[in-house]
């Protein structure tokens, strides 16, 4: 089959680049003339893990090319099945066109296994011809025989805003419970493994963190708050998900400041992440940047290191001390924060930690390490939701 993507940003390029493994025909174009050039030059824009090998072998192999046009793209919004299908029918009236909604739910830095091994497929169509279509492209999947749903259009990128809105929710729901352990000294991890066993509930999503961020989660749950705004239906519960994920972002500078006895003023903080979560480079909407913002109003300074997120979030916290390595970034600090839980944060040497910082403090948002390493290695720890060491 011949596909065309537009847009070739991380949906469109992993899946561009995905089709074209299946053994389509792919042509991803995109409105950014010097993106779609370093592409030709084989170079990728955006950090995901084997995404580089794909591109690189499909090219090669002469199934995936790339073109740059100008094209309009509408905002996040469910009804923008309808937008793209008037204009096309205004621009092309003769042209046989049917506009299907085909909903991706790929996880930054897993977006390549996430595309290749789904839960399942929506197709909103209600053409037959439309709708095998859509069957013909996914067909090199049936072999793992993930379920395919076909609805409508409308139903289609419903599914796919309140997915996110619920997986948000979920998000958002074991951070408040989080927070009612500390104060009656219960453990969020074994609440949350307590809770998940249950198959109604499931394990997953609830590990509780800074808040959530990335493009997709705050993008997605503020179009559906003004879809259903303007459709006059408010969704209280999905308004309050994204207030309470606002206030929580800012307020975790205030586990920092306990930690340090009550005030950070001329105190030196390391935070080690600043993406979003690990294994991106994506910087957008990162819990990391109120914080760190917060922890800069408060009068502290701040030295930052992430493996693949320095560079975007350079323009967005132009005051932090951009270092190399955790260690590099733990010299002279007072406090040291885990806010993104990449891989390599999560067995540092805590003895070589303990000799570069000013004062052995680790505060955890991520729930990372273990209280009684913590205790054995002399450090105050300060974790999310579970007992600490004083
Ligand atoms: C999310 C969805 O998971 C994908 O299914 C969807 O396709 C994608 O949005 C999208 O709409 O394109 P993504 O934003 O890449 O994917 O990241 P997630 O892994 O879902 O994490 C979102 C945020 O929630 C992160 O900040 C993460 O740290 C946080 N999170 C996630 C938690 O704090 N706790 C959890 O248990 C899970």
């Amino acid at each position: 089959m011949r596909v065309s993507m537009m847009g070739a940003g991380y949906v469109g390029l992993v899946s561009g680049a995905c089709f074209a493994d299946f053994g389509h025909q792919v042509t991803c174009i995109d409105k950014d003339a010097a993106k779609i050039a370093a592409l030709k030059r084989g170079e990728i824009p955006i950090f995901e893990p084997g995404l580089a090998e794909l591109v690189e072998s499909n090219m090669r192999q002469g199934r995936l090319e790339f073109a740059a046009k100008a094209s309009r793209i509408g905002e996040a919004d469910v009804g923008t099945g309808d937008e793209i299908e008037n204009i096309l029918r205004e621009q092309r009236p003769e042209a046989d066109i049917q506009v299907v909604s085909n909903p991706e739910f790929l996880r930054e830095g897993a977006a390549i296994r996430d595309f290749k091994h789904p839960d399942r497929i929506v197709v909103g169509a209600e053409d037959e011809r439309a709708r095998s279509v859509l069957a013909e492209i996914y067909r090199p999947l049936y072999l793992n025989a993930p379920p395919i749903i076909y609805v409508s259009r409308r139903t289609a990128e419903l599914i796919k805003y309140a997915s996110n809105a619920f997986l948000a929710t979920k998000v958002t729901f074991i951070n408040e419970i989080a927070d009612l352990c500390e104060q009656v000294g219960a453990d969020v991890q074994e609440v949350a493994r307590g809770m998940g066993l249950d198959n109604r509930i499931g394990g997953k999503f609830l590990h509780p963190g800074p808040g959530f961020g990335g493009s997709c989660f705050p993008k997605d749950t503020t179009a559906l708050i003004k879809t259903a705004h303007d459709h006059g239906v408010p969704l209280r519960l999905v308004e309050t998900v994204a207030a309470v994920n606002e206030q929580r972002k800012r307020a975790m500078a205030r586990k920092v400041v306990v930690a340090l006895g009550g005030s950070v003023r001329g105190k030196t903080i390391a935070v080690l992440g600043l993406t979003f979560k690990p294994n991106t480079d994506d910087t957008r909407d990162s819990p990391a940047i109120p914080l760190i913002t917060a922890l800069h109003d408060l009068g502290a300074t701040v030295r930052g290191y992430d493996p693949a997120g320095m560079e975007q979030a350079k323009p967005l916290l132009p005051d932090v001390h951009y270092c190399q390595s955790a260690y590099a970034a733990a010299e002279g600090a007072d406090a040291l924060v885990i806010a993104t839980e990449w891989e390599q944060f999560r067995a540092l040497d805590l003895a070589r930690l303990k000799a570069v910082m000013a004062q052995p403090v680790i505060v955890d948002l991520r729930n990372i390490y273990r209280s009684d390493e913590m205790r054995r290695a002399a450090f105050r720890y300060v974790p999310i939701g579970r007992a600490g060491v004083e």
